[in-house]
């Protein structure tokens, strides 16, 4: 089966709403002069909350060929849940995706493989295609192997989720990201074969065919061309170069 490569360039907390609409611009002329076909390649950033507006109003004035995510998302649909973004509230500004179970969220913010799973759960429910992050930090690694900790991520997030959900899967190993320390193509590989068996297991052969498997950590324009000839690496969730329109712009080309 076929899978439309897809390139996630992840901002993090980087760029104000001004910023965030100098850099949007930059990328659309990159791939208008590129003539980037977004069936061939799908690309979507995830910008701030504060600068989803702005993004928003420009890619759809300007009519680019860019999808819009958010980078994290409630697991309660409205209340008394201050500093919490719904998930209604992201389908109202037109994101089709968000980032669930980033590492620096289940590290720095203490989210278990519960949460991560409500998080799914919610934006599944309000028409958002989750972005699932799994990874094994340095010590799994050595204690477990790669592939063991992101997949028993990946079986908890998706636990919940009804049968025939739309989500993205992002393999991205803690130590690889913003080190500059990739993982090899061939690492990248073995974990998102594991991956994709996981979702066989759980989900059926469709699931597990139609659904995009994707390394992150580090990727630049140097080697995501290595990364995405993988058989089950489907595309990049690109961090710190996501934010260079230059490098972003080479990336979203990598053939
Ligand atoms: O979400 C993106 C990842 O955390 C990768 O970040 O490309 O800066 O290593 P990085």
């Amino acid at each position: 089966m076929s899978r439309t490569p897809f390139i996630a360039g992840n901002w993090k907390m980087n760029l104000d709403h001004l910023q965030a609409i100098a850099l949007v611009q930059k990328v659309a002329w990159a791939l208008k002069d590129a003539r980037h076909d977004a069936s061939e390649v799908e690309v979507a950033v995830f910008p701030p909350f504060t600068d989803l507006r702005s993004v928003q109003t420009l890619i759809s004035a300007d009519k680019i060929p860019l999808g819009l995510g958010a980078q994290d998302v409630s697991p309660h649909e409205s209340g008394a849940y201050t500093g919490d973004v719904s998930a209604r509230f992201l389908a109202k500004l037109d994101a089709q995706y968000v980032i669930v179970g980033h590492s620096e969220r289940r590290a720095g913010h203490g989210e278990t493989d519960e949460v991560v799973s409500a998080k799914s759960v919610a934006a599944q429910a309000a028409g958002i295609v989750p972005v699932i992050c799994v990874g094994e930090t340095a010590e799994d690694l050595e204690e477990h192997g790669a592939a063991a900790i992101p997949a028993a991520q990946l079986r908890a997030a998706i636990a919940d989720l009804p049968d025939g959900a739309e989500f993205v899967v992002a393999y991205e190993p803690v130590w690889a990201i913003g080190t500059g320390n990739a993982a090899t193509p061939e690492q990248a590989q073995e974990v998102c074969r594991a991956l994709r068996d996981v979702l066989r297991e759980a989900c059926g052969d469709d699931t597990a065919d139609a659904t995009r498997v994707l390394y992150g950590g580090s990727v630049s324009s140097q080697n995501v061309a290595a990364y995405m000839r993988q058989a089950d690496v489907d595309g990049a969730l690109v961090g710190g170069a996501s934010i260079k329109a230059d490098e972003f712009s080479r990336i979203v080309q990598f053939k």
